[in-house]
């Protein structure tokens, strides 16, 4: 586990952790031993009970912190957005339209993945003004029950730009 400069890994919430956590005992005591979010719970209930005072929002803030920080619940899965990072032009479209939120390259998230789509399509020379259509008016049915809203702030430049991009994904 990473330490910061202080006696706690920084992030958000190590502030009112310290603040509220180390007026009984050291701080030290607390990390000693990871706990799960439920056991975190529980440990903070039973400081409320000994006399720890905090709002009911500062339990969440601790909560999140602790159970981030000092956890032992199972890593969680990466986060979906595989497009987040990156000066890559389509990548700034998918993010400014929130494609990436349902979205990615090579799994399936709300919607289909853009492989699935391109292997879908290889070799129909009308799918380019299809898809551009689908995209922008919204579809449903195609791959699933689930629909997608239509998008109606791409422009046809940046349109043609991201269909081209998806229908070239291997
Ligand atoms: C009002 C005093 C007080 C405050 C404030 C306080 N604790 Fe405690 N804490 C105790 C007492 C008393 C014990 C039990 C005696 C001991 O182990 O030293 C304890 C023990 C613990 C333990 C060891 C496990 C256990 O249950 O004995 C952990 C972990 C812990 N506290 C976490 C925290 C966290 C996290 C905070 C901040 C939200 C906090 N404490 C704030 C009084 C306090
Ligand atoms: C809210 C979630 C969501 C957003 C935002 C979204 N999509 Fe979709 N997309 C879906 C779903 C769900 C489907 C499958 C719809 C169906 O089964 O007909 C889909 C289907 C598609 C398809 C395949 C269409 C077909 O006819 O096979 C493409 C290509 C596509 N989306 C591209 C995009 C692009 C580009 C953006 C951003 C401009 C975007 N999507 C934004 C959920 C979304």
């Amino acid at each position: 586990m990473a330490q910061g400069a202080g006696p706690l890994v920084s992030g958000p919430g190590m502030n009112l952790t310290l603040e509220k956590c180390q007026t009984c005992h050291e701080i030290a005591h607390v990390t000693r031993a990871p706990m799960s979010r439920g056991e975190w719970a529980d440990n903070l209930h039973r400081m409320r009970e000994r006399g720890a005072q905090f709002t009911d929002e500062e339990f969440e803030v601790i909560l999140n912190y602790l159970a981030t920080y000092y956890g032992r619940d199972p890593a969680p899965p990466p986060a979906p957005d595989t497009y987040a990072a990156g000066s890559d032009p389509i990548a700034a479209l998918l993010r400014t339209h929130g494609c990436s939120a349902c979205h990615a390259s090579d799994q399936r998230l709300v919607g289909p993945s853009f492989r699935e789509v391109a292997a879908r399509y290889a070799g129909d020379a009308a799918a380019a003004a299809q898809l551009a259509q689908r995209i922008r008016n919204g579809t449903q049915g195609v791959w699933g029950p689930v629909p997608m809203p239509p998008v109606a702030s791409i422009s046809d430049a940046e349109l043609a730009q991201v269909v081209a991009w998806v229908l070239a994904q291997r």
